[in-house]
């Protein structure tokens, strides 16, 4: 089965069509700039483009970087505001003429990496956490989801997680691999106090320097690099979307 996986972020609009029996592209990537302001209209009439763009027909699995309830967009850490409230799911449904499965996407990066990546065959509590412009989260037990962790914005030295240890925040303090690394250990043995995760999964660009801070990460339980990379958002939507 085909589904057409769509990961939208700040930056671009990804999409491909996945197999969702072996989790793989089935043709190659196209990505559109996010339009700035990021309205929902906007974001609507790009991910229609998207469709154009592989004449697609079909269902879609379609990421989100925000809480997303039942197609709801509820939160806007990192998004434009105007999402608040919207059903994104019923919006990309009605401009792309295709059934919609919206769902966060760090919730996607878990679920690819449950099933294709680093966290598969991995029976027990599986933490992903996504370090980019925000930290996102996915929690795992025996590869079921629950979904809409929100670990970037569990307070942490009196400011949200995401403000002291995002990837974004590595940049913008200047901070070398090896301090935000500490900072990155921090959050880890945090959640390992109170989940007590067999496994922890490092997703976002920073999987691929991986070999520059894990010298620093000691939480009780493993750590390993995303093994999806950049696909994984598409991959988990289609997944998703494909109810398996
Ligand atoms: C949002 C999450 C999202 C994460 C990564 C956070 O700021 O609250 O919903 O998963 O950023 O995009």
């Amino acid at each position: 089965m085909r589904i057409l996986g769509i990961d939208i972020g700040g930056s671009g609009i990804k999409g491909a069509p996945v197999d969702v029996a072996t989790g793989t592209l089935v043709a190659d990537r196209h990505k559109i700039l996010t339009p700035q302001p990021a309205t929902p209209e906007a974001v609507a009439a790009v991910v229609a483009d998207l469709v154009a763009h592989f004449d697609w027909q079909g269902p879609i699995g379609c990421t989100f970087p925000a809480v997303v309830r039942r197609g709801v967009v509820e939160t806007a850490a990192n998004v434009d505001p105007t999402w608040i409230g919207i059903d994104g799911q019923n919006l990309l449904a009605a401009a792309t003429g295709c059934p919609v499965t919206l769902l966060n996407d760090a919730d996607a990066a878990g679920i690819a990496e449950a099933s294709f990546g680093a966290a598969k065959g991995r029976p027990g509590v599986v933490i992903l956490l996504t370090f980019g412009t925000g930290i996102g989260s996915a929690l795992l037990n025996d590869g079921s989801l629950v979904p809409n962790t929100e670990f970037g914005h569990i307070e942490f030295r009196g400011d949200d997680a995401e403000h002291y240890a995002a990837a974004r925040v590595r940049k913008a303090e200047g901070l070398s691999w090896g301090e935000w690394g500490d900072r990155v250990d921090e959050v880890l043995r945090y959640l390992d106090a109170v989940f007590w995760p067999d496994l922890f999964v490092v997703g976002g660009g920073v999987s691929r320097k991986f070999d520059k801070y894990s010298e620093r990460l000691h939480p009780r339980a493993d750590v390993v690099p995303a093994a999806l990379r950049n696909e994984a958002g598409i991959v988990g939507a289609a997944f998703a979307a494909a109810g398996t």
